[in-house]
C-alpha cells in the first residue's frame, strides 16, 4: 500500500506585520487536523517558519484524490477566520485572490506531495522557507544531488552511482505547467545553466536513477483541483526522502551552510542570505532575513515519529552569525545594485509609477548643428 505525504504551507495572517502567526491561529488549524486524524489522514504535524504555517499530513488513500488537500485548505480557512477576529496582518492572504481582511497578495498555499511504498527505514525531511521563492531550493538541492564535492555518497555509495533525474519547472510560464527533465551527471552544465536563474526555473522533483524512486518534491506547482482555484505561491516547502539510494540527511543539510543570497526578503523585492533556523522561528531584521527550517521524521505505516529539528544544533549558530553578517553587509547598500531586485522582478509597482511620472521630465538634448 502506498503512503502519501502532503505538505502545504500558507500565510493566513501574522502578528506585527509579516513576522509570525499567532498561537490561536495555529491552534485553530490544528483543531481541524485533529478532527480528521484516524479518518481521512493517518497522521499530521504542524509548525511555522516566518509568517507561513506548514501542515504535513500522511495517508494511504488514493494520492490522486484532492480530499486531503481540500481538508488542509479548510483547516487554513478555519485558521484565517481566527486571524480576522484577532486583526492579524494579511489575514487569509494566501487563500483568496483578495485576502478576507483585504490583503492583496492571495497566491494560494504552497503544495508538495510525494507517494511511495514505505522502505523499512523511511527517513525524510520537510524544509520550509519564508521570504524567498521556490528557486531558493535550487542551489542546496543541486549540491546535495549532483555535486560530489558536497554529496560524498555520489562516489561512496554504489546505490547512488547512476545519479539523479531532475524535473525543473519554468515558473514564469503562466498558461500551464512547463517543465524539463535533466539527468545528472550527463546534463550537469545544462542543470547549472537553468538552476542559476532562481526567478525563472525551480526544481520540482528529483528521482533516483538507480531505483526510479522519488526523493524530492518542491512546491512549484499551481494548486489544481483545490477549491476550484488555480494558483501558485512564494515561500515554498520541500519534502526530501533521505538515506539508502538517496543522499544522507547530512548531505542534504550541509549545502544550507552556504547561506546563499536569494530573492525575496522585505517586500519580496530584495536579495538576502538564506539563514537556517529552528522550527517555529519568526523573522525580524528587514522582515527577514530569508529563513529555512527543517523538520526530520521517520514514518511507518503512515504514522510519523515526532519531528527532530536539525538546524537547532549548535553547529548552525555559527552559520546564523555568518548569515546575519551577510544580511547587514548587503543592507548597507540600501536600494543600490544587487541589494534590490531588478526592475522586472520587483514585488511592488512603486518604481514603475515613479519612472512613468518622471518620464515627461526627461529632456532629450538636440544635437547642435555645426
Ligand atoms: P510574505 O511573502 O512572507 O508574506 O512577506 C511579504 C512582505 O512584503 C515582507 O516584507
Ligand atoms: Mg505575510
Ligand atoms: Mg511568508
Amino acid at each position: 500500500m502506498k503512503t502519501t505525504i502532503v505538505a502545504m504551507r500558507a500565510d493566513i495572517g501574522s502578528v506585527g506585520g509579516h513576522l509570525q502567526p499567532s498561537e490561536q491561529v495555529i491552534s485553530a488549524v490544528r483543531q481541524v487536523l485533529e478532527e480528521n486524524k484516524g479518518r481521512l489522514i493517518d497522521d499530521f504535524d504542524i509548525h511555522f517558519t516566518g509568517d507561513d504555517i506548514t501542515v504535513l499530513c500522511t495517508h494511504q488513500g488514493d494520492p490522486q484524490q484532492p480530499d486531503v488537500q481540500e481538508m488542509i485548505w479548510n483547516a487554513f480557512t478555519h485558521g484565517s477566520h481566527v486571524a480576522v477576529e484577532q486583526g492579524l496582518y494579511g489575514a487569509g492572504q494566501d487563500l483568496f485572490e483578495k485576502g478576507i481582511s483585504g490583503a492583496t497578495k492571495g497566491l494560494g498555499p504552497a503544495l508538495a506531495q510525494i507517494s511511495f511504498e514505505e522502505r523499512a527505514n523511511e527517513a525524510f525531511m520537510v524544509f520550509s522557507i519564508d521570504k524567498a521563492l521556490p528557486g531558493a531550493f535550487n542551489l542546496p538541492l543541486y549540491l546535495a544531488f549532483a555535486d560530489p564535492m558536497h554529496c560524498a555518497g555520489l562516489i561512496l555509495s554504489h546505490r547512488m552511482r547512476k545519479g539523479f533525474r531532475f524535473q525543473i519547472m519554468d515558473v514564469v510560464y503562466k498558461a500551464h505547467d512547463r517543465a524539463i527533465t535533466l539527468e545528472a551527471p550527463e546534463d550537469q552544465y545544462n542543470l547549472a545553466a537553468l538552476l542559476r536563474d532562481e526567478e525563472r526555473f525551480a526544481i520540482r522533483a528529483i528521482h533516483s536513477r538507480t531505483t526510479e524512486e522519488q526523493s524530492v518534491a518542491v512546491s512549484t506547482t499551481r494548486l489544481h483541483n483545490v477549491a476550484g482555484i488555480v494558483l501558485g505561491k512564494d515561500d515554498p516547502v520541500a519534502i526530501v526522502r533521505v538515506q539508502d539510494a538517496f543522499p544522507a540527511a547530512g548531505e542534504v543539510l550541509a549545502p544550507f551552510a552556504i547561506a546563499a543570497h536569494v530573492s525575496g526578503f522585505l517586500r519580496g523585492s530584495h536579495h538576502g542570505p538564506l539563514m537556517p533556523v529552528g522550527l517555529n522561528s519568526g523573522v525580524s531584521f528587514f522582515d527577514g532575513p530569508p529563513v529555512v527550517s527543517c523538520a526530520a521524521y521517520c514514518i511507518h505505516n503512515g504514522h510519523l515519529t515526532s519531528a527532530v529539528d536539525p538546524f537547532k544544533h549548535p553547529f548552525w549558530d555559527q552559520i546564523r552569525a555568518r548569515a546575519a553578517d551577510k544580511a547587514i553587509d548587503i543592507r548597507q547598500q540600501g536600494f543600490f545594485g544587487n541589494a534590490m531586485q531588478p526592475f522586472e522582478s520587483l514585488g511592488y509597482g512603486g518604481i514603475v509609477r515613479i519612472l512613468n511620472e518622471l518620464d515627461e521630465r526627461f529632456v532629450v538634448d538636440t544635437p547642435v548643428s555645426s
